[in-house]
């Protein structure tokens, strides 16, 4: 039974991702995961200078799912070369490095730095961080996603993953800017604007006002920004958002995704990729499908 998948030259042995920001940088859950069953995890977004983040509280758990508003919490590059990149290496599993950064010169000098280290595979770019001089993330405008894409390839060799935000009306011209500027893989999506209210305060629950929402609460649309992505590009798609289980990574690989990613599970269940790997390998036995690339964007419409 074959369950080994590609994203441009990174192949991972199973579909299964680890979001970035819900996974440190490996180290930290090494002792709770067992990393067999991961195809590959995703680092929390470096920016070019540390950060240390919004204010607390920073996050907001609902019935369903979470608000967060980290903002962007990272040793920055240095740090991250300095103290995460050699243990990051060491752990027996493929791991994705996410960027971020609030204007294009950001985004090169990080992914130029980045291309001498061989030990790296593949990058994620975070665009759901907000352009200083436009006062919109990246990823919500198509002509900031297509000059920011098309100057990282020429920056880099390795698998370049854009992850795309949810937050937009027509999120297929930003999925298709990004593929026509040379994106290997696209990765959707990142969290949902949210806000929660105290109602004794009369204040926000969060220290930065409003967040992103994830979880359960965000898979039905999530699902649903996965498929229309999926379907109108060519390069592979990692889908996205409240999944928590088996059905849920089906669900995803049914509507066009090649590989999924486990974000909120991570922050209760670190080692939900080896239910969820146990439960594709039945639901394929039973089916008699001997690849789970057949199951892709199998969808009966
Ligand atoms: C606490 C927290 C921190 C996150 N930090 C990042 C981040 O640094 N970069 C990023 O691209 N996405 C970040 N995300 C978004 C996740 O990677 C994922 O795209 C999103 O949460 C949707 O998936 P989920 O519903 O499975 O969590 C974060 C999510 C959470 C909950």
């Amino acid at each position: 039974m074959n369950l080994t998948t590609k994203l441009g030259n990174l192949s991972l042995k199973t579909p299964i991702i680890c979001a970035s920001g819900t996974f440190g940088y490996g180290e930290e859950i090494k002792e709770l995961v067992d990393f067999k069953n991961i195809g590959a995890i995703t680092t929390k977004t470096i920016t070019l200078q540390p950060r240390e983040g919004n204010p607390a509280p920073r996050i907001y758990e609902t019935d369903y799912g979470v608000i967060n508003s980290i903002g962007l919490e990272n040793p920055g590059l240095d740090g991250f070369l300095e103290e995460k990149l050699p243990k990051l290496t060491e752990l027996p599993v493929k791991f994705i490095v996410s960027v971020g950064g609030f204007s294009q010169e950001d985004y090169e000098e990080i992914v130029g730095r980045l291309e001498t280290k061989n030990e790296i595979e593949a990058l994620e770019v975070n665009l759901s961080c907000p352009n200083i001089k436009m006062k919109k993330m990246f990823s919500q405008n198509k002509e900031l996603t297509y000059n920011l894409v098309k100057s990282l390839r020429s920056l880099t060799k390795k698998t370049l993953i854009i992850k795309l935000t949810p937050e937009v009306s027509d999120i297929v011209e930003i999925a298709k800017a990004a593929e026509d500027a040379g994106a290997d893989a696209l990765s959707a999506v990142n969290t949902f604007f949210a806000i929660a209210i105290d109602t004794e305060t009369k204040k926000p629950y969060l220290g930065s006002i409003y967040g992103g929402y994830s979880g359960r609460a965000i898979k039905p649309l999530a699902l649903y920004k996965t498929w229309q992505v999926a379907k109108n590009v060519k390069v592979p798609v990692i889908g996205g958002g409240g999944i928590e289980n088996t059905n849920d990574t089906l669900e995803f690989i049914l509507a066009g995704a090649t590989a999924v990613s486990l974000g909120t599970v991570n922050l209760v269940y670190p080692n939900k990729a080896t239910d969820i790997v146990k439960g594709i390998k039945d639901y394929l036995t039973q089916t008699k499908i001997d690849d789970i690339n057949k199951l892709k964007g199998a969808l009966i419409v």
